[in-house]
């Protein structure tokens, strides 16, 4: 069982040798998203096959470790995934990648590429019930 310095560890590692990095040219879905309270920005962009189901992934961005973490993990998770399954991705979804308890502020920065996957979609309802449901 990890420690929570353990899972610390990962995320500082992980933001330093984040997966997929590097942006889509062209994409199917290519979406900016920030953090209002810091700044901190994820550009997201997917390839999606004909059938809906999400090919590649790619991504870059700027920000604290935790959503930088968090976005290298969300963008392996989505690959492979139905956009239908990504839709209904989760606040706890996101949050059981990082797999460390999370004060809302930091939740907010885990879930930055949620924020640019829903919006990309134009999911702005589906945003909306993530961001209620931070506690
Ligand atoms: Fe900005 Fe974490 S402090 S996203």
């Amino acid at each position: 069982m990890f420690s929570a310095d353990d899972y610390r560890t990962i995320i500082l590692e992980e933001a330093r040798s984040p997966q997929h990095y590097g942006l889509l040219k062209p994409a199917d879905l290519d979406h900016e998203e920030h953090n209002p309270l810091c700044g901190d920005q994820v550009h997201l962009t997917l390839r999606i096959d004909p059938d809906g189901i999400i090919r590649e992934v790619g991504w870059e961005g700027a920000g604290c470790a935790i959503s930088q973490a968090s976005t290298s993990f969300f963008s392996d998770h989505l690959l492979g995934m139905s956009l239908d399954d990504a839709r209904r991705i989760t606040r706890e979804d996101v949050l059981d990648l990082i797999g460390l308890p999370l004060m809302p502020n930091r939740q907010r920065c885990a879930l930055l590429p949620l924020k640019a996957l829903l919006l990309g979609l134009r999911d702005t309802h589906g945003w909306e019930q993530v961001e209620d449901s931070i506690e």
